[in-house]
């Protein structure tokens, strides 16, 4: 039966990441390998997606922490059913969707005021005037969805 279990380096040149990233994923428990009888490094298909998934996740800022309490639900040993994976972006999805929210208000809000106190900008006057929205919260609050 032709070996189905992948080195480390067919797993970084696929995923697009660096031998010294699988470690350090291995390293914080985001993903395992084992040893075969050669005593090799080895990994199942599946460690594939994870990668991907976690590069993808670091994209959109979510922490390792955050991505390894979610990988976490996920069974170790054999490869997430198409079930698991559902109840995984189910959990994420809530999590991206207030990202995209904030991305999105940044970049309506980035050439106006994104009420932080400066009243700096012609328009600040409008949306902030007095910096009434410190009242609201801290930082960027109109950004922030905190208005
Ligand atoms: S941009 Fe800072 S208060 Fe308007």
């Amino acid at each position: 039966m032709k070996d189905q279990t992948l080195t480390i380096g067919a797993v970084a040149k696929r995923c697009g990441v660096n031998v010294s990233t699988l470690h350090f994923y291995e390293e914080k428990g985001l993903i395992k390998s084992w040893r075969n009888s050669g005593n090799q490094r080895r990994y199942n298909k599946e460690v594939l997606r994870r990668v991907s998934l976690i590069k993808a996740a670091q994209k959109m800022g979510i922490t390792l922490a955050e991505i390894k309490a979610q990988l976490s639900t996920l069974k170790d040993k054999t490869a997430p059913s198409q079930k698991d994976w559902q109840r995984l972006s189910e959990n994420w999805q809530q999590e991206l969707n207030n990202r995209i929210q904030t991305m999105e208000r940044l970049r309506d809000y980035l050439s106006g005021c994104i009420g932080c106190g400066c009243l700096s900008m012609k328009v600040c006057p409008l949306y902030n005037e007095d910096d009434k929205l410190a009242k609201k919260g801290q930082g960027a609050v109109l950004v922030d969805g905190q208005s």
